[in-house]
């Protein structure tokens, strides 16, 4: 205690006759005593039977700040050094990386009674999707949830939804985008596009006229919850957690009076995704609640919504650099539905199969997904030591695993001149397809079973994407209507934009301004 008191003093009196000094030593001091305090940390736990372990300087807070400012760089640098998988420390969190064709499949097709989706991802999903669905359930009730929304994704539904996106679309253009040339926020306009379509072929025509009285701005307060701080600081009372449980209340209340509504019409056909839901049952006889249907719902809007704007928007942006492959893909539609698509106002009218058959469009979406994934980081929780297969590493229970696809399918391993956009690299798709061809029902659909691929911009295994189709077919209508009516162009100041990666969803860095102009038919 003296000795204390002593020293007290005499830094007291440093202090006094030098505060520069004095203030800079002890910041060097406290740097150097919390570095040390990190890599000593580092020392004692280390584990031979882990995966390598990223450096870190700072205690707890480890490498968060490099892998959140760009976490592919970060990925792309410690596979350099340690290669496909090591752990880096996130705000106390362990996160093992496991990239290339190795992670994916391991990551993808882990057993579920090791690791889990539902251990890291409930917490941030709970409050925008609500209770009782998605991963706030078993994951057997979950596959069975799959199945239920799978039957709404049907190729008789598809054919209903084609003539709703194009009027969607039509509508939003000649009411916002009125002049013949003009600067728009690009990301903004496809978002409520997407939101539009989304909500008319999923929640049905009830709901959608009630979007303007709302329910977006409803959508919006939920979203708001779907942040990366929303995953960190799980345990903080954050007022947007009181907000969604509002909004989520309204929400319900709105969709029981729609279901309330169509089941009062029995005889009344409807062909949306709510109609599928009210019509399934899971596989004890239950019929899902009104509550869970509801909720479903918001869980697919979530789920499409960002990823689909995001992909649409990264598209348009790449084709407004590549006027060729704009005329290659007019000139092939053209082509197949026997007229030319010389511009005006008037959209021709397309089936089902003449979307499937758009090749061009095909690869324009399938080579934008490879290098903008909007999704470049998946979760999964251990909850029993796993092993991790042809390496000695085991990882154990309460460490995050990640897969990140987008490493893989952005490597010069396997695709040439890899961070380039060049649609006709899928002009034989078949190249890409995987040697094992066999096949795996986990409970909604026979898949591929393997997940060793380096690109899978849709996931694997038991937590695949199942709105695949429905992206496509969604993304290829909204482009056909934009590219019939509109020329693009980047803005010439802003260029092509950065990825921002400050969200769940890799979004293009806002504002998105680029330029349309209108093709009247004179023009042609
Ligand atoms: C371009 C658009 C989309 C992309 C890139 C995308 C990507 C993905 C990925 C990577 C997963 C796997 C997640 C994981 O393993 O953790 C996933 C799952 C899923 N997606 Fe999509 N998605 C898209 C659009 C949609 C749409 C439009 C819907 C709904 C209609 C949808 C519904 C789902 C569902 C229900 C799951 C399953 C979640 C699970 O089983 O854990 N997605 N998606
Ligand atoms: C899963 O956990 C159990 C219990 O800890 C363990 O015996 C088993 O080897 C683990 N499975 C894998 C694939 O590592
Ligand atoms: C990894 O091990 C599995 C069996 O556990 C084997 O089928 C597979 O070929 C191995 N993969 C590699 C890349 O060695
Ligand atoms: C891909 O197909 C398009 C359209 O048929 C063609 O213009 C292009 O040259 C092809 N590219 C390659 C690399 O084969």
């Amino acid at each position: 205690m003296r000795a204390f008191q002593a020293a007290w003093q005499s830094y007291m009196a440093f202090m006094a006759q030098s505060p520069v000094v004095c203030a800079a030593t002890t910041a060097v001091v406290l740097v150097v005593s919390i570095v040390s305090w990190a890599l000593i940390e580092q020392k004692i736990n280390y584990n031979p039977s882990e995966p390598p372990f990223v450096r870190y300087y700072v205690p707890f807070i480890g490498s968060m700040i490099e892998f959140g400012v760009h976490p592919i760089k970060f990925i792309r640098k410690y596979q350099k050094k340690h290669g496909n998988f090591f752990t880096f420390l996130m705000f106390g969190r362990r996160m093992t990386v496991c990239v290339d064709i190795d992670g994916n499949d391991f990551v993808f097709n882990v057993k579920h009674s090791n690791v889990t989706a539902e251990d890291a991802y409930n917490s941030l999903t709970k409050p925008v999707f609500g209770e009782g669905v998605v991963y706030d359930v078993p994951n057997s009730m979950l596959m069975e949830q799959k199945r239920m929304i799978k039957s709404g994704l049907s190729i008789e539904s598809f054919r209903a939804y084609i003539p709703i996106i194009i009027d969607e679309v039509n509508q939003y253009v000649d009411k916002h985008w009125t002049k013949d040339q003009d600067t728009i926020d690009l990301l903004q306009s496809i978002s409520e596009m997407i939101i539009m379509t989304a909500s008319h072929t999923l929640l049905g025509p009830e709901i959608r006229s009630k979007l303007y009285e709302g329910i977006a701005d409803l959508y919006h307060t939920l979203d708001s919850c779907f942040t990366p701080i929303h995953f960190l600081f799980e345990w903080l009372p954050l007022p947007s957690y009181y907000a969604s449980e509002k909004a989520h209340a309204e929400l319900d209340s709105i969709f029981a009076k729609v279901i309330a509504d169509r089941r009062k019409e029995p005889g009344e056909k409807h062909i949306d995704m709510l109609d599928a839901l009210m019509a399934s049952k899971y596989k004890n006889g239950e019929p899902p609640s009104d509550k869970h249907i509801g909720n479903m719902l918001i869980a697919l809007l979530m789920a499409g919504q960002h990823t689909s704007a995001a992909t649409t928007t990264w598209a348009l942006l790449n084709l407004a650099e590549n006027p060729a492959i704009v005329n290659e893909a007019r000139t092939e539609i053209g082509s197949m539905l026997g007229r030319e698509l010389k511009g005006g106002s008037s959209v021709p009218e397309i089936s089902y199969e003449n979307v499937k058959d758009f090749k061009t469009l095909d690869n324009v979406i399938r080579e934008t997904l490879r290098i903008r994934s909007p999704l470049v980081q998946l979760m999964r929780k251990v909850v029993k030591p796993v092993a991790v297969p042809n390496t000695s590493y085991v990882i154990p229970a309460g460490y995050y695993i990640i897969a990140s696809p987008i490493i893989s399918s952005t490597d010069e391993k396997y695709y040439k001149n890899a961070e380039a956009w060049v649609p006709s690299r899928w002009n034989n798709s078949d190249a890409d397809e995987q040697a094992d061809k066999s096949t795996t029902d986990y409970g909604f659909g026979a898949m591929s079973t393997s997940a060793r691929s380096p690109n899978l911009p849709f996931g694997a295994g038991r937590h695949r994407c199942i709105g695949e189709q429905f992206a496509y077919l969604q993304i290829k209508t909204i482009l056909y209507t934009l590219l019939t009516r509109f020329d693009f162009e980047l803005d010439p100041k802003r260029g092509m934009p950065e990825r921002n990666y400050q969200s769940m969803v890799v979004l293009p860095e806002g504002p998105v301004l680029c330029q349309y102009n209108r093709r009247t038919i004179k023009n042609q």
